[in-house]
């Protein structure tokens, strides 16, 4: 058992809930809800195989700009860097998305079966976007709150237009509403929940 790292994690589950409690968007009670219902005790940690993508390479300049919105969660995710396990959707390839995506895309669970607990149809996690990215239109059985900690991210909604969301913004997507991401010159840094039904993976819209 690896106290130091259930520590990092608690203070980053800690952590997420206190920045999300200061905010009034929608969805964000049901998260604090269902965040509140995981089993998080010592005796439920599990250590996942850490594992690095591409996309990492910008994790450093997206902490150092989570540093101006949330030093404490900044520095709470760098806490635990080493542990994660980052992924990647299996169905998604630059076939797909365009040349460079996979290279630029991936997420780490921090409560989900590939995270530090297992959750109970509950995940919450970070999301990693490249500069120069569309993470094109998809949608999903769970109800999904995105919590963006840099700047400069773009988000669509039912295929409308793109929106620029701030910094430290949240953006809700109801079970199975179409969504989509673009960034710009900056990588994004966001933690993710989904809520329920987080059995059926995201399905990406047919072209
Ligand atoms: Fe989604």
């Amino acid at each position: 058992m690896n106290t130091e790292l259930f520590d990092s994690t608690r203070w980053l589950i800690g952590a997420i809930a206190r920045g999300l409690n200061v905010r009034h968007g929608d969805g964000i009670a049901g998260v604090l809800d269902r965040m509140a219902e995981q089993a998080i005790a010592h005796a439920d940690f599990i250590e996942p195989e850490p594992r690095v993508l591409p996309v990492l390479r910008h994790l450093p300049q997206a902490i150092g700009e989570t540093m101006l919105l949330d030093p404490d969660l900044a520095a709470a995710i760098a806490a635990v860097e080493e542990g994660l396990q980052w992924r990647q959707s299996s169905s998604y390839s630059d076939a797909i998305l365009g040349e460079g995506f996979t290279a630029n895309y991936g997420w780490a669970e921090i409560i989900g079966p590939r995270g530090f607990f297992k959750g109970d149809d509950f995940l919450l996690g970070l999301l990693m976007l490249g500069p120069d990215r569309h993470y094109r239109d998809h949608y999903h059985p769970a109800p999904e709150l995105y919590w963006p900690l840099t700047s400069g991210s773009s988000w669509s909604r039912d295929s409308g237009a793109f929106a620029e969301m701030p910094q430290g913004a949240t953006i809700w997507h109801p079970s199975m509403t179409m969504h989509a991401t673009k960034t710009g010159p900056a990588p994004m840094l966001a933690v993710w929940s989904w809520t329920r039904d987080t059995g059926t993976p995201a399905k990406l819209r047919e072209a």
